[in-house]
């Protein structure tokens, strides 16, 4: 990829739902670039549109006004979009089939590419993964969905990242159903995901302590609109809006350690 080009690029991009009274206006007018290998954290309360841009990021809603760009043009092929950008979201169940095995999942998520690894190559690339996110292969072996717990089972969502290999990962909350002793795992797991696949990252919290420690720039969201943007300590020491107080007065004590204020 040429250097110069942004993964993503956004001008007065705008997504609404609805019309007349119903309207609603899930990302206002946001303009934004987020560079090749970039970690940003988009950091909000509840309803101010994160997953929705999240979604926009992914090819899943297209801007109903202004433009959103991926390495320089607007995203029209789904499928192809998705070899190159993939999504970790908040919950992971709602990622896999309930009825097939974690393994035989892990396995078909090739089939996204054109060219299909042989039988042998799927299952010591499944292996791998489980490997890299401290699973043993044999613990999930002929499991379901339902017979792995929450972290668990964001890890499987972890270890499909490693088979995909995408080149940006849109991590929506994905450490929100876990404690905090494994949020800090999964956290690790994704910083050395990043350094093997050498990926952008866009990373989805409320929690503005978690995305000072990730990130090399925060995006504060607000009612649709990135109501700031800058590094993490352009942010969070010389905070400019209102909601960015708000949220430094919000960060759970377990994270307040990573903030320099
Ligand atoms: N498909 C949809 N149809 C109508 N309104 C929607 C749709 N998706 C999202 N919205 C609305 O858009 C706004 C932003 O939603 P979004 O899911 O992006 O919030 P969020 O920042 O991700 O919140 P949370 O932190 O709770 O996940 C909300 O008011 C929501 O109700
Ligand atoms: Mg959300």
């Amino acid at each position: 990829m040429q250097n110069n080009v942004d993964i993503f690029a956004a001008e007065n991009c705008s997504r609404t739902f609805g019309h007349g009274k119903k309207l609603v206006t899930a990302v206002d007018r946001v303009t934004f670039n987020i560079k090749d290998e970039e970690i940003v954290s988009l950091v909000g309360g509840s309803g101010c549109g994160k997953s929705v841009l999240a979604k926009i990021m992914l090819g899943i809603y297209h801007p109903t006004t202004g433009t959103f760009k991926y390495k320089g043009s607007p995203i029209t092929n789904q499928r192809l979009h998705w070899r190159e950008v993939q999504a970790v979201f908040q919950d992971p169940f709602s990622c896999f089939n309930q009825f097939f095995t974690i393994r035989s999942q892990l396995k078909d998520s090739l089939n996204i590419f054109p060219d299909k690894p042989s039988a042998k190559e799927i299952d010591d690339i499944v292996d791998r993964a489980l490997l890299a996110v401290n699973v043993q292969p044999p613990e999930v072996e002929g499991k379901y969905p339902f017979e792995l717990s929450g972290g668990q089972m964001q890890r499987m969502l972890l270890a499909r990242i490693f088979i995909l290999r995408p080149k940006v990962l849109i991590a929506d909350e994905p450490t929100s159903m876990v404690d905090a002793c494994v949020r800090a795992n999964i956290l690790d797991y994704l910083m050395k995901i990043k350094q093997e696949l050498r990926m952008t990252i866009v990373f989805i919290t409320h929690d503005i302590g978690l995305a000072y420690y990730v990130s090399d720039r925060l995006f504060i969201m607000h009612k649709g609109q990135i109501v700031e943007q800058g590094t993490p300590d352009e942010v969070t020491l010389t905070p400019k809006s209102k909601q960015t107080l708000e949220l430094l007065d919000d960060i759970p004590d377990i994270h307040r350690q990573w903030i320099k204020r």
